[in-house]
């Protein structure tokens, strides 16, 4: 399973070539190495952002895949070279879609770690705990019911539980290959997680409007049909108030041990 990678998409606008290469041409040392040592199944951490501002929402696994920054051409790349490495030598791969990954483990072992990162509630529960001061709101007019943008936001278990299964099926049909979205099908505003976390601690968040930012497509949902009618999988955590209720488990604990 080949989860490593650069993921920042800002910083790959700055540094495009910093991204293809540890996206891209490390990813090409991992699978040639990988293959040269006989690993026959290979599972890949892909991503949304293939698809850039896609045609159609949700989004199946058909939709154009036109990426908008360097991060989503170069998974993309990893992708293709993935493809045609299974075409051509004795292994079978995932590439596996990933929407907005969130939560942390139910039993608290394990979950986001890292200073200034940029997912939505990562940076609202860390607002929560009371180590960022407020929390940005990037737009309240985009063409969606409250003006702020919809995501699909899927608990890390359930991502998971859905890796797994997808490592069973390529060893059990090693002729094929598993292209699939990771989502739930669910779109949530910005404004709607942040309300159903004033819900879950009970105290207000403080929010700042601010402008758009560049390339935020207003809707980004995944069509989970693929998902759902290949592999034997099915969402456990899916309630956005158990999302958030996990990830600020987790915060309170690295903040208890002072972590960052
Ligand atoms: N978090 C999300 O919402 C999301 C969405 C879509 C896709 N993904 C993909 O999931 C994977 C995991 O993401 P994450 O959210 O856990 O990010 P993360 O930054 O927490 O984890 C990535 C890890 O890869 C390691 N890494 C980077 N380059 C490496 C290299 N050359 N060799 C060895 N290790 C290296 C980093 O040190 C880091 O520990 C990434 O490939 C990312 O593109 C994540």
């Amino acid at each position: 399973m080949h989860f490593a990678g650069s993921i920042v998409v800002p910083e790959s606008v700055e540094k495009p070539l910093d991204y293809y290469r540890n996206n891209t041409v490390a990813s090409h040392a991992l699978v040639s190495t990988a293959i040269d040592a006989g690993v026959r199944h290979i599972v890949f951490s892909s991503t949304a952002a293939v698809y850039g501002e896609p045609e159609r929402v949700p989004v199946d696994e058909s939709v154009a895949k036109i990426p908008i920054n360097p991060y989503g051409a170069s998974k993309l790349m990893t992708e293709r070279m993935l493809e045609d490495s299974a075409a051509a030598y004795p292994m079978n791969y995932a590439a596996l879609r990933y929407f907005n990954v969130s939560g942390a483990d139910p039993e608290g072992r394990s979950g986001q770690v890292g200073k200034g990162s940029t997912h939505l509630i990562k940076v609202a529960v860390e607002t929560a705990v009371g180590k960022r001061d407020h929390i940005d709101v990037y737009g309240t007019d985009y063409p969606t019911e409250d003006g702020s943008c919809v995501r699909d936001y899927i608990h890390v278990s359930d991502l998971v539980a859905a890796h797994l299964k997808a490592l069973e099926r390529l060893i059990e049909k090693p002729e094929e290959n598993l292209v699939l979205n990771l989502g739930y099908g669910r779109g949530l505003s910005v404004i709607e997680v942040l309300d159903a976390l004033e819900r879950v601690t009970g105290k207000p968040i403080r929010r700042e409007i601010k402008g758009r930012r560049a390339g935020d497509p207003p809707n980004l949902i995944s069509s989970n049909k693929a998902l759902l009618s290949t592999l034997d999988w099915s969402a456990r955590y899916a309630d956005i108030d158990t999302i958030l209720t996990h990830a600020l488990e987790w915060e309170r604990k690295l903040q208890s041990r002072n972590w960052e």
